[in-house]
């Protein structure tokens, strides 16, 4: 038995000013609006400005957050910082944000699990608050994927785009409600060769073969990450509710990692579970890897879909393969 339990006391979302349409991609490569449209659901996509770094856009995402919580910098504890493309590989891009958030000397680390990150990052978070070793703790999903992608490829250029999206978690009082009820984490790395960014690590370290070859932009096999994606996000859904004893059925909003409508409709469909109670904002910001979900989330919250007591599912899926689950009363 835990302890304590967790609760979300506050979100916070940023998307970038700048906006990449689906007409703007037709003049870089061989596509069409209908085309992207009909196939991801994507419209457009928010684009960091050159001078913007991935801590810049977690840190106007906690701002928000923190704001929403009621709550200062000075009161976090812990800060966890899901992304794979960070301000630079050392140091942190959460000690980057800590530094700027003025937060002194608290502990905070980056999370890598590629699109994945947030629901790891969050399971994470839950954990320290079960055990009380922290009871206010920011996690977010910051990504400025954009500079990883190849723009003469047509296959993943039309997919990504940049944002970032934050949660502030605290301990919940005794016998409230509104707590994390559980998650559920897997990863298949016999599958990692679906989606990879081949350079940049010991493998493959920078040198000018790597500039020659484009090994510096992500490669992906898009129709076998689709259908694993449907496997293992509904996979995970199913496992999170069994151990909670709860039915689809009994879910106000499926909120799942927005990588292209059809996906997220097929996971609906493997559940019986109504599309008009999937949140998607992928039309207005494509794939932005960990920040996908903290940032429909909060802008769910916002528009007023996401209620207070109502019973919240989150899922993931990314590079890794990775895969989670998270069931929530916000
Ligand atoms: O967070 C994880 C990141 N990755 C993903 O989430 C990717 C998941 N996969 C997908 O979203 C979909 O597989 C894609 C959107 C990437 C592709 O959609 P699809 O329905 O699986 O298309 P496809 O790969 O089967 O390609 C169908 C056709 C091909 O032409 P042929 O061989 O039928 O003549 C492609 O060459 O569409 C062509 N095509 C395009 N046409 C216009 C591929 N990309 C484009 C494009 N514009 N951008």
């Amino acid at each position: 038995m835990s302890l304590y339990r967790s609760r979300i006391a506050g979100t916070g979302s940023y998307l970038p000013e700048k906006v990449l349409t689906n007409q703007d991609l037709e003049k870089l490569v061989d596509t069409n609006d209908q085309w992207i449209r009909e196939r991801t659901g994507i419209l457009r996509r928010h684009i960091a400005a050159d001078n913007e770094v991935t801590s810049d856009l977690a840190f106007q995402a906690t701002q928000r957050a923190l704001q929403a919580a009621g709550k200062t910098a000075a009161e976090l504890e812990l800060i966890i910082f899901c992304t794979v493309t960070g301000d630079q590989v050392m140091p942190s891009s959460a000690c980057e944000l800590q530094n700027k958030l003025g937060c002194k000397t608290i502990p905070a680390f980056d999370l890598s699990a590629a699109c994945s990150g947030f629901v790891y990052g969050l399971a994470v978070a839950d954990q320290f608050v079960r055990t009380g070793m922290y009871k206010t703790i920011l996690v977010l999903g910051a990504e400025i994927i954009h500079r990883y992608i190849n723009y003469k490829d047509r296959e993943t250029c039309i997919l990504f785009g940049d944002a970032a999206g934050a949660f502030i978690i605290e301990r919940a009082k005794e016998n409230d409600a509104n707590v994390i009820l559980s998650s559920h984490l897997r990863a298949e790395g016999s599958l990692g060769d679906l989606f990879v960014l081949p350079a940049g690590g010991s493998k493959i370290p920078f040198t000018k073969k790597v500039l020659d070859e484009d090994l510096q932009y992500v490669r992906m096999k898009g129709r076998e990450i689709f259908k694993n994606a449907v496997r293992t996000m509904s996979a995970c859904c199913q496992e999170v509710l069994d151990q909670n004893q709860l039915s689809a059925a009994d879910v106000s909003w499926l909120v799942p990692h927005q990588a292209n409508w059809r996906l997220m409709e097929a996971v609906a469909d493997h559940f019986s579970f109504p599309k008009e109670k999937v949140v998607s904002i992928v039309h207005e910001m494509g794939n932005t890897s960990a920040a996908t979900v903290p940032t429909a989330f909060d802008v769910a919250v916002r528009d007023g879909r996401i209620q207070r007591g109502q019973l919240i599912l989150l899922t993931a899926f990314g590079a890794g393969l990775t895969a989670g689950s998270c069931l929530l009363r916000y």
